[in-house]
C-alpha cells in the first residue's frame, strides 16, 4: 500500500566520488561505477516507491553530490530550512534545491552566511512529531540550532558528533516509528548520550554495534513499519523484527564510497506538524572577553580548544592584535553550548584563562544561602588557585583566602561585605555562597613569551629529568632560597620519609639550621625515621651507613616511638637531651613550626601526630600561610595535599623519583612550578654544595 508519505530524491546521473569531504571518500576518487550506482539508485527508488511517493529534482552536471537529497534542506510542514553546506564542493547544489522547494510551494528559510547547517542530513524529526534532533561538530554548526527551533516551532536537541566517520547524523542515528530510536552510541560524546538516554526509554533504544554502523544500518528510511537500508546483521534484524520492524536490504555499496547510503539519498518532504508542539531551543550564547598576550601565551588557542573540547561553539567577534611584542591583545568571543549545564562548565573553564563576560552584559554575581550546614547549594562555583574577584552590588570584591577546591562564601561584617573561598565543611547557614558562572573574573598574571620561555621554572611531562637538568633547577632553587632567605621571605617544606632513607636527611638538616626553611610538613613517618637514624642509626631497620638491615631493626622504629610517647612530644624529647640531633631536633631547636598529618597506617603515632585530619588541614594551611615558596621533597600524600590548599603565585618545586607524582602536580598549570624526577637524597645534596657556591648573594650585590 502506498501512503502519502513523500520523499525527494536525485537520480545520479552525475554522481561520482570527484573530491574527498569526509573520511569514505578518501581512496575513493573515481572508483565508483557509474553502472552499479545507477543500478543501486533504482533498487532504492523502486523499493521505496512501492510504500510511498517519490518526487524527484533534476540532477545538475557539476554536483556529484547532489545525488544525496538528504541534504537539500529540513522540511517540517510547508517550512523548509534551505541547507548552507559547509564545504565549496557543495554550495553550488543550494540554488538547484531551492528552485524546486520554491516550485512545490514550500516557504523557504535560508541561514545567514557562513552558518552551515545541511539539513536532514544533520536534522531529523522525532518520528512523532515531537521534537527534533540536530547534529553538529562537523558539518552543521551548533548557532544554526536555535534557527531552526524559530522558524519551525519546535523543540531542538544538539546532539555532538565525535567521530568523522559520522559526520552526518543521520548516519549514526535514525527515529523510527512508535518512539523507536536506532543508534551508533560511539558516535556521540557522553554528554549527547545522556540526552538521548534522558529522552528515549531503555527498550525504546535500538544500539547498534560498530560492524554494523560503518555498514550505514542507521542511515535508514523508515515508513512505519518497514526500515530499508544497504545492510545489516543477522542480530540486528531480528532485533528489529522483535519490535515490530521489517528489515529491507537493498546495497548501497557505490554510494557508500562518497560517505552515504539509503537515508541521504532520500529526503522526506511530507512531514506533520504535532499539535502543541513549539520552539525551544537549549542552546544558550554568551559573550566573553579575554586581554593579555593572546597570542604570545596561547591563551587564545587555548580558550578556543577548550569551548570545542567541551561541546561548545565559538565566533569570534573582535580580535584587536597587539602590534608591540609588549603589548596585550584583546578578543570578543560568543559562545554557544548546547545546554545552560555544558555553558556552565564551558564559562567557569574560561574564567579559569582570565576570561570576563563582556561590560553590557556584566551582572552581579549569583548568591544562594547555605539551608544545611557544610553544604553548598547545588549549582555553587568550585574555586580556583587563581586570585580570584566577584561583583556585587556593581563593584568586583578580592576573594580572601584563596584557594582551590572551595566555595566563595560573603558575609557582611563592620567593614562590609567580604568574600572567601571556605571548605564545604566550613560553609554555615546563612553563608551566601557563589552560584553559576556570572559576575566571576581570575586575575591571571600576564604570561608573556619572554616569561614562558625564560622560565625553565616548569613541569617536566614525564621521565627522569636529565642530569644537565638537575642541575640547572637545583641551581635555580638554590638561587630563589637564598633570595627569599635575604629578603626574609618564607619557604615550607613538605617532606616524605624517602628523605631520610635516601641520606637526604643531614642536608634537610642544614637547610633548617641554616634559616632556609620557615615551615616543615610531613606524616608520622617522616619524624620517626628521622630519630631512628638520630637515636639507632637505623632508618626503619636498615643502617644508615652500612646500607644493611640490622638484626631485629624492624623493631627500632617502634622503640622510638616508645621513647617519644613517654616523654610526650617531640620537643620535650629533644629539651631532655634525648634527641641530639636530625630533622626534628633542628626544627625544634630553632622553632621552626611543624605539623605532622596522621594516616591510617600510622603505627604509634608520636605524641604530636595529628590524627584528627580535619585539624591537620588546618594546621597545615595554618603554616603555608605566606608562603613564597613550598619545596616538596617525595611525599605524594603530603605534596598534593598541600597543592590543593596553595593559591597561584607561590612557586612549588616537588622532587620525586616517580613521575606521576610530578606530572599530578602539573596539573595546577601553574608557571610559577617545577618539577625534577630524581632521587632526592641526591637532589638535597647538590643543593646544599649549590648553596654553599652563593657565597656572596646575588640578590645584595646587585640589588
Ligand atoms: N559526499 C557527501 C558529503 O560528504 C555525502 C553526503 C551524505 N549525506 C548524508 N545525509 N549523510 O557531503
Amino acid at each position: 500500500m502506498v501512503s502519502q508519505i513523500r520523499f525527494l530524491m536525485c537520480a545520479p546521473d552525475h554522481y561520482d566520488v570527484d573530491y574527498v569531504i569526509n573520511p569514505w571518500m578518501e581512496g575513493n576518487i573515481h572508483k565508483s561505477s557509474r553502472d552499479r550506482a545507477v543500478e543501486q539508485w533504482n533498487k532504492l527508488y523502486n523499493v521505496i516507491k512501492n510504500h510511498a511517493i517519490v518526487d524527484l529534482v533534476a540532477p545538475e552536471k557539476g554536483w556529484p553530490d547532489m545525488v544525496f537529497s538528504a541534504n537539500a534542506g529540513l522540511v517540517l510542514g510547508e517550512n523548509v530550512v534551505l541547507s548552507r553546506f559547509l564545504h565549496k564542493e557543495r554550495q553550488g547544489e543550494e540554488p538547484y534545491f531551492q528552485q524546486w522547494f520554491e516550485n512545490n510551494g514550500f516557504n523557504v528559510y535560508t541561514l545567514p552566511k557562513d552558518l552551515p547547517f545541511e539539513g536532514a542530513g544533520d536534522a531529523l524529526l522525532d518520528r512523532e512529531g515531537r521534537w527534533l534532533w540536530a547534529g553538529y561538530g562537523f558539518r552543521s554548526e551548533l548557532d544554526s540550532h536555535p534557527y531552526l527551533a524559530k522558524w519551525l516551532d519546535i523543540e531542538v536537541i544538539s546532539l555532538r558528533l565525535m567521530d568523522e566517520r559520522f559526520y552526518h547524523l543521520d548516519t549514526c542515528f535514525c527515529p523510527l516509528a512508535n518512539g523507536y530510536l536506532l543508534y551508533y552510541p560511539g558516535a556521540f560524546d557522553s554528554y549527547s548520550n545522556r540526552v538521548i538516554e534522558m529522552r528515549v526509554a531503555p527498550e525504546k533504544r535500538i544500539a547498534i554495534e560498530e560492524a554494523d554502523a560503518v555498514n550505514f544500518a542507521c542511515n535508514a528510511v523508515n515508513v512505519d513499519s518497514i526500515v530499508i537500508m544497504n545492510k545489516a546483521s543477522e542480530n540486528l534484524k531480528s532485533r528489529l523484527s522483535e519490535v515490530g520492524f521489517q528489515v529491507i536490504e537493498t546495497p548501497l555499496t557505490e554510494f557508500l564510497k562518497a560517505g552515504g547510503a539509503a537515508k541521504c539519498l532520500t529526503l522526506r518532504v511530507t512531514e506533520p506538524i504535532g499539535d502543541e508542539i513549539h520552539a525551544i531551543a537549549s542552546v544558550e550564547s554568551r559573550v566573553i572577553r579575554m586581554e593579555g598576550h593572546l597570542l604570545d601565551a596561547g591563551l587564545i588557542n587555548r580558550a578556543l580548544d577548550l569551548i570545542v573540547e567541551m561541546g561548545g561553539s565559538f565566533q569570534v567577534l573582535k580580535f584587536n592584535l597587539g602590534e608591540q611584542r609588549q603589548s596585550t591583545s584583546a578578543a570578543e568571543v560568543r559562545v554557544s553550548a548546547p545546554s545552560h549545564e555544558v555553558m556552565e562548565e564551558i564559562i567557569s573553564q574560561l574564567i579559569d584563562l582570565g576570561a570576563v563576560d563582556l561590560p553590557q552584559d556584566e551582572r552581579d554575581t549569583r548568591l544562594e544561602p547555605v539551608i544545611q550546614a557544610g553544604v553548598a547549594p547545588d549549582d555553587f562555583y568550585v574555586s580556583t588557585i587563581y586570585p580570584t574577584e566577584i561583583r556585587v552590588n556593581g563593584e568586583w570584591l578580592k576573594v580572601q583566602n584563596q584557594r582551590m577546591d572551595g566555595a566563595i562564601a560573603i558575609s557582611t561584617t563592620a567593614n562590609g561585605i567580604v568574600a572567601k573561598c571556605k571548605l564545604l565543611r566550613d560553609l554555615e547557614i546563612g553563608d551566601k555562597v557563589v552560584v553559576d558562572v556570572f559576575g566571576i573574573r581570575t586575575v591571571r598574571k600576564a604570561e608573556s613569551r619572554e616569561q614562558r620561555n625564560s622560565q625553565e621554572f616548569s613541569f617536566m611531562s614525564s621521565g627522569v629529568s636529565s642530569e644537565r637538568r638537575v642541575e640547572l633547577v637545583v641551581e635555580q632553587v638554590a638561587w630563589e632560597l637564598r633570595k627569599i632567605k635575604d629578603s626574609g621571605g618564607k619557604v615550607v617544606v613538605t617532606a616524605g620519609p624517602v628523605v631520610i632513607h635516601t641520606g637526604g636527611g643531614e642536608h634537610l638538616c642544614r637547610l633548617v639550621r641554616e634559616g632556609y626553611v620557615q615551615g616543615l610538613l610531613g606524616g608520622n613517618a617522616i619524624a620517626v625515621h628521622d630519630m631512628e637514624q638520630n637515636l639507632l642509626g637505623t632508618s626503619l631497620g636498615v643502617d644508615m651507613k652500612r646500607g644493611v638491615a640490622v638484626r631485629g631493626g624492624h623493631r627500632h622504629h617502634l622503640k622510638v616511638i616508645n621513647t617519644i610517647r613517654r616523654f610526650g612530644s617531640i620537643a620535650k624529647a629533644v629539651e631532655a637531651g634525648v634527641v641530639k640531633s636530625g630533622v626534628m631536633y633542628e626544627c625544634v631547636k630553632n622553632n621552626i613550626p611543624f605539623s605532622l598529618a596522621g594516616s591510617i597506617r600510622d603505627d604509634g603515632p608520636l605524641p604530636d601526630t595529628q590524627m584528627n585530619l580535619i585539624l591537620a588541614q588546618q594546621e597545615y594551611s595554618k603554616i603555608i600561610e605566606g608562603a613564597d615558596m613550598i619545596l616538596m621533597l617525595s611525599s605524594m600524600l603530603h605534596s598534593i595535599g598541600v597543592g590543593n590548599m596553595t593559591p597561584a603565585g607561590v612557586k612549588m618545586v616537588c622532587v620525586d623519583i616517580n613521575p606521576a607524582v610530578v606530572t599530578k602536580l602539573s596539573d595546577r598549570g601553574s608557571i610559577e612550578s617545577v618539577g625534577v624526577v630524581t632521587d632526592v637524597g641526591l637532589f638535597l645534596s647538590l643543593l646544599t654544595q649549590q648553596l654553599d657556591k652563593l657565597t656572596s648573594p646575588y640578590v645584595a650585590n646587585v640589588g
